[in-house]
């Protein structure tokens, strides 16, 4: 065993069900959050870069290639707003020109093969061709580009009709209100100097709050890097630059570069634009292209994401490059940007950024980003030995990109200890078990933690009463007097409150909220419902509404503010998930005073400490087998109690609030993991 790793044990004796297949991979989603509060101007002192020369990336790397103009093009310039302090920087890329020409002939072995397998890429490719030095001249990709790139995706997803639902949809653009969500808290109180050793680390994923979120992930993409910067972490965080990220960020951001970029075996040749937004000593690095990520939404379907977060994982790494900013680690997230370790290791291992070191964490693996191979191979151009059955390779139809990155990724990570474990076994690991037990030698589990400058009730600016541990017996029954009457529920403080806030998904254990609710709704119990995603789940909880007025609200809405008040107002908060990687929801309800009633699985076995009724010890209520009866029998003991024992109940507020559900010790796990990848 190296130092350091965890390896995971088998002795373990939960029965599982195994799950039935998910319908829909809806993820319910708010495009950006609202900001408010001061931000540090001073951090805004961005060095604004301008370089004029065009450069190409070649395989890996940029090279500067023949200026046809010096005119910015229109989309880049317009998004360039406002325009930069025009720098002249000798670029940095030309160093790394060699490399590229290096790579070159990679991509060019890979054509014949491309020919072969894709009869329909090729048809494309004299158009694509074609169109190239136009494109060259009108940088951003233009309109009449589209097609011919776009053409041989949609051709090739016929055979492979994996699932016609999205696989993550279309997220909702949140409307504005007169209430803002909490923001973060912008002054941080003064840090003590962390002495351990420098790191640099890329975050590269697919959302990031307060720009674009859909769930947990863009929650962990905002909150650990933050964290990470106090711990001594260089951090930069790369993202698309969607469309749908709220205009007075995209006002912010400031034109670093762009350059241009080939892409698998399209023939083609991509703009890559730098959009940086430098924020409370986090980096952030926008890569523009209009064509990939103009759509109003993140994610949109399979035909479309897939070659999106090829395009995505291949122009983070050649960013890099392009800034010289070459990271010790590369830390990317989720199967958006699981090709990053793929590329690093093969296209890019020449190139400057090859030498860095590559984490991988999967959020939900669940997702996996599969599509068939020739597809995957003609948008990535990835060299023949990556479709191997050790590393991309799925079956003989499909590739599967997060498992090409779990093969090449120096480390992997998940969310929790318990999911750690529970995805090497077949009731968990999404036809990956055997595979990620395989590389179970560099997984390990690190629970995600949240923010408490974003999800602090003392200040959360949403609520109706400010209150902490000190007063939560107070004030807390104000913010469900006042719940109530937002969402128009009798109003009586004495009535026991459920919460429910989610992605209302087959993940989430909404099949047994469905079964129970009759039981439940005893005319002392109110319950609501926040979320948005399957049909089938939306309609249900509309129905619970309506047969049971003023006591069932169903919010079928994406709404951040809404979501902390009912952290804020709800008694309890339901969890009681098929699977959960982590699960952030009961972390904020524990530490808004509100009692997580969960099932006992990935990190919400490992995050609530089931009550003890004798000993009175415990955070929350909790089931272990995924049976309706038993989330039944959790939600009456938590009743019971309630009822019952109000002291007993009013000590497990207090304590919840009082457990340590910060970043820090996570944080401190991530970092110590760079430092074992990076011994020098
Ligand atoms: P997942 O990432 O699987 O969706 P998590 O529990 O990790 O689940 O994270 C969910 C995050 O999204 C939490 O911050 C939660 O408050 C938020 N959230 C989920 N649904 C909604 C909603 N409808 N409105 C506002 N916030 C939501
Ligand atoms: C995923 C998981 C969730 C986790 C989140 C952040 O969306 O479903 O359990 O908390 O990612 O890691």
């Amino acid at each position: 065993m190296r130092p350091g790793e965890l390896h995971f044990g088998w002795e373990y004796d939960n029965v599982f069900y195994r799950a039935p297949e998910m319908g829909s991979r809806s993820r319910p989603p708010a495009c950006g959050q609202q900001e408010k509060g001061k931000r540090r101007r001073i951090l805004r002192t961005v060095r604004s870069l301008e370089i004029s020369a065009d450069y190409d990336v070649k395989g890996s790397v940029v090279v500067a290639k023949k200026k046809t103009s010096t005119q910015k093009p229109a989309a880049a310039a317009a998004q360039a707003k406002p325009a930069p302090a025009v720098k002249k920087e000798e670029p940095v890329a030309k160093k790394a020109e060699p490399a590229a020409k290096k790579e070159e002939p990679a991509a060019k072995k890979a054509e014949p093969a491309a020919k072969k397998e894709e009869p329909a890429a090729k048809k494309e490719e004299p158009a694509a061709k074609k169109e190239e030095p136009a494109a060259k001249k009108a940088k951003p990709a233009t309109k009449a580009a589209k097609p011919a790139a776009k053409k041989p995706a949609a051709k090739k997803a016929a055979p492979k009709a994996e699932k016609p639902a999205p696989e993550q949809p279309a997220p909702q653009v949140e409307e504005p209100k007169a209430e803002q969500p909490a923001q973060p808290v912008e002054s941080a109180p003064a840090q003590p100097v962390d002495t351990s050793p420098r790191r640099s680390v890329a975050f590269i994923g697919s959302e990031c709050h307060p720009f674009v979120k859909t769930g947990g992930l863009g929650d962990v993409m905002y909150a650990l890097p933050r964290v990470l910067a106090q711990q001594n972490c260089d951090v930069r965080v790369i993202l698309p630059r969607y469309a749908c990220i709220p205009q007075k960020y995209q006002d912010k951001m400031v034109y670093r570069g762009e350059f241009y970029m080939d892409l698998g075996q399209t023939g083609r040749s991509y703009y890559v634009g730098i959009m940086e937004y430098i924020w409370d000593g986090v980096v952030y690095d926008f890569i523009d292209n209009q064509e990939f990520f103009s759509a109003g939404n993140p994610y949109i379907g399979l035909v479309e994401d897939i070659p999106k977060y090829c395009f995505f994982s291949k122009a983070a790494l050649a960013a890099l490059n392009y800034m010289n900013w070459i990271p010790d680690i590369v830390h990317c997230h989720d199967w958006q940007a699981a090709l990053v370790p793929v590329y690093l290791r093969t296209l890019f291992k020449d190139s400057p950024v090859g030498r860095a070191k590559s984490v991988l964490t999967i959020h939900n693996l669940r997702f996996q980003g599969i599509y068939n191979i020739p597809t995957i191979r003609y948008w990535t151009g990835l060299p023949d030995e990556v479709f191997e059955m050790g590393a991309l390779k799925q079956d003989y139809v499909n590739a599967n990109m997060l498992k090409g990155g779990l093969a090449y990724a120096d480390r992997i990570t998940t969310v929790s200890n318990t999911y750690a474990w529970e995805i090497q076994t077949a009731e968990y690991g999404e036809k990956l078990e055997d595979h990620l037990r395989y590389h179970s030698y560099k997984l390990r589990g690190i629970v995600n933690g949240i923010d408490y400058g974003m999800w602090n009730p003392a200040t959360d600016p949403s609520l109706v009463v400010n209150y902490d541990i000190t007063n939560v017996l107070e004030h807390k029954p104000e913010n469900k007097r006042a719940l109530q009457q937002e969402l128009g529920l009798v109003q009586d403080e004495g009535k026991f409150v459920i919460g429910l806030i989610s992605r209302l998904t087959d993940q989430k254990g909404l099949d047994l909220v469905s079964a129970v609710i009759p039981q439940v709704m005893d005319g002392n119990t109110q319950v609501v419902v926040l979320g948005t995603g399957d049909k089938e789940y939306e309609d249900t909880f509309r129905y619970y509404e309506n047969a049971c007025k003023g006591m069932f609200s169903a919010c079928i809405q994406y709404d951040e503010a809404r979501a902390h008040r009912i952290y804020a107002g709800a008694d309890a908060l339901l969890v009681p998930s098929r699977f959960e990687p982590c699960g952030l929801t009961q972390l904020n309800a524990m530490h808004y005073g509100t009692l997580p009633i969960v099932r006992e699985t990935g990190g919400l076995k490992d995050t609530v400490e089931p009550y003890n009724v004798f000993n009175g010890a415990g955070n929350g209520f909790t089931f272990d087998r995924y049976d309706a009866g038993l989330l039944l029998d959790a939600i009456n003991r938590a009743k019971t109690e309630y009822f019952t024992s109000r002291y007993h109940w009013d000590e497990v507020v207090q304590r919840d609030m009082a457990k340590d559900v910060s970043w820090e010790n996570s944080a401190r796990q991530y970092k110590d993991l760079y430092l074992e990848l990076t011994p020098w």
